[in-house]
């Protein structure tokens, strides 16, 4: 089976990772991992989120993070705006230190609507539209996160077809590329592939990408399942990290390190450099007191003690 040549991977650990993260982060060391990941070849961060500090206290920083990294030439920075509020708090500092992408994030069940951003799907749309719209005019690109795209902490299973119909309102808003979350995830290649197909049916696949937590230990198959429909584009935490407050029991973003170790076996380009990829995931784990969430890490750090 014909394979994308090369993968490319937002690493959404200073924001998906960190964001559930009870015990206080500095944004000093929030910037520190956006530089290591960036001096690992990441072209692309998830940075944080402007939401409200109410619902996600640990992203209270957004400003002091976004104002404290060192840009580097071709990576793109973006953070979460749900509404209105969020994008003109990011595009409130200077222009250089806003972000490249803004990401609106809807679901594909109305209960996770409901618990993690306050409104229906319909509402969502509605609210998600000035903020594209607004984010466009200023050259800033728009991507469309769909939660819930196989399973819901509080519905159950999800139908491909509702899916289909976010993915479909996402597009007649304006969100420019979408990805296929499976924030619980639950997701198996089937179930995941059925979900893609639902997507790329109002996306083209360049503009689709992969967002798998890891809680069932599904996600690597689920990105080859994505890989032979020819999406090639994938997020993952460094180090494992995190889950989403509003998604109970629901552990981190597959390990950026086991989808590029796994990439690179099957000769994936990724521009990544996996040694310096694992000390990124190693510096922010030893900042929260802990191992690594990755195989990949772990026996390769074992391997290095010899
Ligand atoms: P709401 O309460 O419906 O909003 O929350 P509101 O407009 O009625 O405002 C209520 C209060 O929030 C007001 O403050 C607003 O000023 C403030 P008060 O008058 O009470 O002091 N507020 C804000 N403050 C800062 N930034 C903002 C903002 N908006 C309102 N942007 C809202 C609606 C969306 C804001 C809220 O529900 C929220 O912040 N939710 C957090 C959702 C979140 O961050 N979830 C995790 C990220 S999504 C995720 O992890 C999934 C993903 O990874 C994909 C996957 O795996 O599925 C992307
Ligand atoms: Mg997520």
């Amino acid at each position: 089976m014909k394979l994308p040549p090369r993968v490319r991977i937002v690493d959404v650990g200073p924001r998906d990772g960190l964001q559930n993260e009870k015990q206080p982060v500095s944004a000093e060391i929030k910037i520190g991992l956006v530089h290591r990941l960036q001096d690992a070849g990441l072209t692309e961060i998830e940075v944080t989120s402007f939401v409200s500090p109410k619902w996600v206290p640990q992203m209270a920083d957004n400003a002091e993070v976004m104002h404290g990294i060192r840009r580097k030439a071709g990576v793109r920075y973006s953070v979460l705006t749900p509404n209105m509020k969020g994008l003109e708090a990011a595009l409130a500092a200077p222009r250089a230190e806003w972000p490249d992408e803004i990401v609106v994030f809807g679901a594909a069940s109305e209960a996770f609507s409901q618990k993690n951003i306050n409104c229906s799907i319909a509402e969502s749309i509605e609210r998600f539209a000035p903020v594209v719209a607004a984010a466009r005019e200023q050259g800033i690109a728009v991507r469309g996160a769909m939660s819930c795209t196989v399973g819901c902490p509080y519905e159950g299973e999800i139908a491909p077809e509702r899916v289909g119909m976010l993915a479909r309102l996402m597009k007649d808003i304006g969100v420019q590329r979408v990805d296929v979350a499976d924030t619980i995830g639950v997701g198996t290649p089937r179930k995941v592939r059925a979900a893609m197909e639902a997507t790329l049916a109002h996306f083209e696949v360049d503009r689709v990408s992969g967002h798998f937590h890891d809680t069932y230990g599904q996600a690597l198959v689920n990105t080859l399942a994505s890989l032979e429909l020819g999406v090639w584009n994938f997020q993952s935490s460094s180090a494992g990290l995190g889950g989403c407050p509003y998604a109970k029991g629901a552990t981190g973003n597959v390990a950026t390190e086991d989808v590029v170790y796994m990439l690179q076996g099957m000769g994936i380009e990724t521009g990544i450099d996996l040694d310096r990829l694992i000390d990124a995931g190693v510096y922010i784990s030893e900042a929260l007191g802990r191992e690594p969430n990755s195989r990949a890490s772990k026996a390769i750090r074992n391997k290095r003690l010899g």
